[in-house]
């Protein structure tokens, strides 16, 4: 008998008012996977990310944790094992480094596991052990998304939902953080990622979802959608072709 995936979503529908930001939109995740979700601005990424949260209320629609109905308030969603960063980061930035990952931990009833975890985080992200006592506001960007992943997986997730990890940092930052992504992926975490860096989630993810005014408009494995006509089109800039051949 198969197993339920980890995380299923059926016939989603969010409206804000008159506007509808995500229609009739299914997915899965299997244990264990890397998905990625990509679209443009406004595509109704966040949208996905907040109702899975219940930062938002479902119109319509349902979502399974392993089969079971996935709660509706975002404190029992934690609780349940799923944790959200956010778009933006959104680190507190007067607190210092340590504070911000003991805050991530606040729903947690094993507090005797917490020394545990924080070297755990502290040996994916060696940077953050070397600055826990510096002020989060006052770290770079790179720092304050490491510090924001971080932050997230001291609830100890199943799945890590990341909104936009790359967005306004220098290409060779985002390499470090999509490289920790995968290490942090072998470490058991499940991920859901939306991005508009497409290129980054298709090497990273397993299997990729488009999506286009809150509709999934294709699927499928990231491998087979990087070489997808109009993936490559609208998501990842035409290839430029070399005046001179190279071979
Ligand atoms: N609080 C809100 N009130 C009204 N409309 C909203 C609200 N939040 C989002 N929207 C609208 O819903 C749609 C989807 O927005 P969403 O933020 O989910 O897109 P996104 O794919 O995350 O975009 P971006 O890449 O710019 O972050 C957009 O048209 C947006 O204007
Ligand atoms: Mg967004």
């Amino acid at each position: 008998m198969n197993e339920r995936p980890i995380l299923e979503i059926k016939d989603l529908h969010v409206s804000y008012g008159a506007i509808k930001a995500l229609n009739n939109v299914s997915l899965y995740i299997e244990e264990g996977e890397i998905v990625s979700v990509i679209g443009s601005n406004g595509a109704g990424k966040s949208t996905l990310m907040q109702a899975i949260m219940g930062l938002v209320p479902r119109e319509r629609g349902e979502i399974f944790l392993k089969g079971e109905p996935l709660a509706r308030k975002s404190y029992q969603v934690i609780n349940q094992g799923i944790t959200l960063t956010p778009e933006g980061r959104q680190v507190f930035a007067p607190l210092t480094v340590y504070e911000n990952l003991m805050m991530g931990a606040f729903s947690r009833k094993d507090r005797d596991k917490l020394e545990e975890d924080m070297n755990w985080i502290f040996s994916l992200f060696p940077i953050l052990k070397e600055r826990q006592q510096q002020y989060a506001g006052t770290l770079s960007g790179g720092e304050q998304q490491m510090l924001a992943i971080a932050r997230s997986l001291m609830s100890r997730p199943k799945i890590l939902l990341l909104d936009e990890p790359s967005l306004g940092l220098a290409p060779i930052i985002i390499k470090d953080i999509f490289e920790e992504l995968r290490r942090i992926n072998a470490e058991k975490v499940t991920i859901l990622l939306v991005e508009q860096n497409a290129r980054q989630a298709l090497k990273l993810s397993h299997r990729v979802y488009v999506i286009q005014t809150g509709n999934i408009i294709l699927q499928g494995d990231s491998k087979e959608l990087l070489s997808h006509p109009d993936v490559e089109a609208a998501y990842l800039g035409l290839r430029k072709k070399s005046a001179i051949p190279c071979d």
